[in-house]
């Protein structure tokens, strides 16, 4: 086991990338926090669901990432249930398909709220505990492989992750004296419910394995895997890093 007694709160935890991150540190050995949106009693089950049977402790907290208040309420709720936090990973994550000349103010905010301010915010509660504890800690932000590569019709959410990259690497200088590593996860196509318009068409999901030199999707799986080495004391010495987990789709160069 290698988060054995950890304390690791994950955002966005009731579904898709969120939810393996939960199960697979839970199987590690770690008591989880699973955070799900506010108003959603499937999500709330699925959240719960995703730590259980693992023989560690388990809370699900409901909290909009994009609201301080909830926030600090989620990290003191942990701190409270568990003793302290080792291990934040800022997973919740939404995307709004719209051409840029169609942007509204509405959707921008409401995209750049979640995705960049939340994981600010939780990062720094989390932070905040773990130089008061004295002991280093782990934040993982869950960015995308659109935080370099462009994605037509989403400029709010391509903005968000590139955003999140640079936020990443300046925390991780700032917290390094705290030992604190900070690192960025960057999926590619996962097969999650943020990209079921693509699963449920064919045609589409032909195209986009298309562009993928793996020839597939990811699994959820596939992404909790890098996140438990970035979790876990093997990953020491590794700060400021992204890891690409993306069956080589940022690779992909298409030239006719
Ligand atoms: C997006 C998905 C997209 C994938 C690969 C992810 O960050 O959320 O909608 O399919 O990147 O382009």
């Amino acid at each position: 086991m290698r988060l054995k007694d950890r304390v690791a709160l994950v955002t966005g935890a009731s579904s898709g990338i969120g939810e393996a991150i939960a199960a697979r540190f839970a199987a590690e050995g770690a008591h989880v926090c699973v955070n799900y949106r506010p108003g959603s009693p499937p999500d709330e089950a699925a959240a719960k669901r995703a730590v259980e049977g693992f023989g560690t402790r388990g809370i699900a907290v409901e909290a909009d990432v994009s609201r301080r208040e909830d926030v600090e309420r989620m990290v003191a709720e942990t701190v409270a249930a568990f003793g302290r936090i080792d291990i934040a990973v800022n997973n919740a994550g939404i995307e709004i398909k719209r051409p840029f000349l169609e942007q509204t103010d509405e959707e921008w905010h409401r995209v750049l709220d979640v995705n960049l301010y939340g994981a600010m915010v939780v990062s720094q509660a989390a932070a905040r505990e773990m130089v008061k504890q004295g002991t280093g800690g782990k934040l993982i932000f869950v960015s995308s492989v659109h935080e370099d590569i462009p994605f037509p019709g989403y400029t709010s959410y391509c903005a968000s992750k590139g955003a999140i990259r640079m936020m990443m690497r300046n925390l991780a200088m700032e917290l390094a004296p705290h030992r604190i590593n900070v690192n960025d996860i960057a999926p590619g196509a996962i097969a999650t419910p943020i990209n079921r318009y693509v699963l449920e068409d064919p045609e589409a999901m032909k195209n986009a394995v298309s562009e993928i030199p793996w020839g597939r999707f990811g699994r959820p799986e596939e992404v909790a895997g890098v996140a438990v080495f970035l979790a876990s004391d093997d990953a020491e010495y590794v700060t400021g890093s992204t890891y690409y987990v993306d069956g080589g789709l940022t690779q992909q160069v298409t030239l006719y």
